[in-house]
């Protein structure tokens, strides 16, 4: 049935194309859904003002009259626009001179409006779809897609646009390719695979969530932690209990053989420091650190002093009694 509607849409689309505009989709659409969404506050906002609470005959009969009466729309017209009015109105804030765009959109269309709202509101109350995508077919449904508004990937088999991983280009603005932008960890037309190094934590034909594989994993894995892995990536070996479990190197021989030097593991790897005291020379041996050998033997000295002094600390007395001695 969707597609008995957009084929008619194109049809119309196409026969208007001689009087294309040149405004990139993205502001033609994000324009109408600012007069929509302004509007619709309009309408809110009436209904409120006149809706008394009693529910009498009478009281139905004048709400109803007021409910498509031409007050009414005046008084909505007269909200519509109104950036203030919405509660977040980042999404258009790319859009320069909005109100005064707007306005003129709401000229230009008018009448639309009008029909709308004295003939249509009760039976095609979505003013988005009737406005925006209908009549001024400046943008597309959720999860459509370019001048003829196509399902996005995944939308045709029901399911969320770009399977809820990615997103759709183009999506709901009459424009772009309908290609998915996986989100990170997703890959496939439709996003509906876990990245190379992702693994699925859960799923099923019309949902899947991935995470990504243990950092010493090789070829990616099945499940999480270092035993879910399919291979070990170099530095890494693999521990029937604890699966890929970082090498350490230095308990292998022959690493860090030079005078004063020290092996210093890390993940996946590891390094050759030379021992405290000493620093590397030109020649990239380790020779004595003059300046670093004072100060070690001054810690040293300071944490003698340090643990003499707080042996006694469960006696608060004894504390005081060691500071005096000092
Ligand atoms: C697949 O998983 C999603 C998310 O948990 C769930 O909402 C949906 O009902 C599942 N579908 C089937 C066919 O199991
Ligand atoms: C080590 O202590 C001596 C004397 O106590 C002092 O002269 C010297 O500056 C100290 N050196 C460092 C690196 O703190
Ligand atoms: C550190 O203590 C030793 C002996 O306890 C002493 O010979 C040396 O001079 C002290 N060094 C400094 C910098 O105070």
């Amino acid at each position: 049935m969707d597609s008995v509607v957009i084929h008619s849409l194109t049809i119309v689309w196409l026969l208007s194309l001689g009087a294309a505009v040149s405004l990139p989709a993205k502001e033609r659409c994000f324009q109408c859904k600012f007069l929509v969404e302004t509007f619709k506050i309009g309408m809110e906002q009436t209904k409120k003002a006149h809706f008394a609470g009693g529910n009498t005959d009478w009281e139905e009969r004048k709400l109803g009259k007021f409910a498509t009466s031409e007050t009414r729309f005046i008084e909505v017209l007269e909200s519509t626009c109104r950036k203030e009015l919405l509660a977040d109105s980042t999404e258009f804030e790319f859009i320069k001179d909005i109100k005064h765009k707007c306005h003129t959109l709401v000229e230009k269309h008018e009448e639309t409006l009008e029909d709308w709202f004295f003939h249509k509101q009760e039976k095609q109350p979505d003013l988005m779809h009737y406005f925006c995508f209908s009549e001024l077919r400046s943008c597309c449904p959720t999860g459509h897609f370019g001048v003829a508004c196509e399902p996005c990937p995944a939308v045709s088999k029901n399911l969320p646009p770009c399977f809820g991983r990615g997103q759709c280009d183009g999506e709901g603005i009459r424009d772009g390719s309908g290609k998915c932008k996986c989100d990170h960890g997703y890959v496939g037309s439709m996003c509906s695979n876990c990245d190379a190094h992702f693994y699925p934590v859960y799923q099923n034909d019309t949902a899947i969530e991935c995470a990504e594989c243990f950092d010493g994993c090789g070829s990616g894995c099945t499940a999480a932690g270092p035993k879910g892995c399919r291979s070990c990536r170099s530095g890494y070996i693999w521990d029937a209990e604890e699966g890929c479990k970082d090498i350490d190197e230095c308990l292998e021989n022959g690493k860090c053989t030079k005078v004063n030097e020290i092996c210093v593991n890390s993940i996946g790897s590891y390094r050759c420091e030379c021992g405290e005291g000493y620093r590397r020379n030109e020649n990239q041996e380790c020779e004595i650190d003059i300046e670093a050998q004072k100060s070690i033997s001054n810690t040293t000295n300071e944490s003698n002093d340090k643990e003499s002094a707080t042996v006694p600390s469960v006696d608060s007395e004894a504390i005081t009694a060691g500071h005096s001695e000092l």
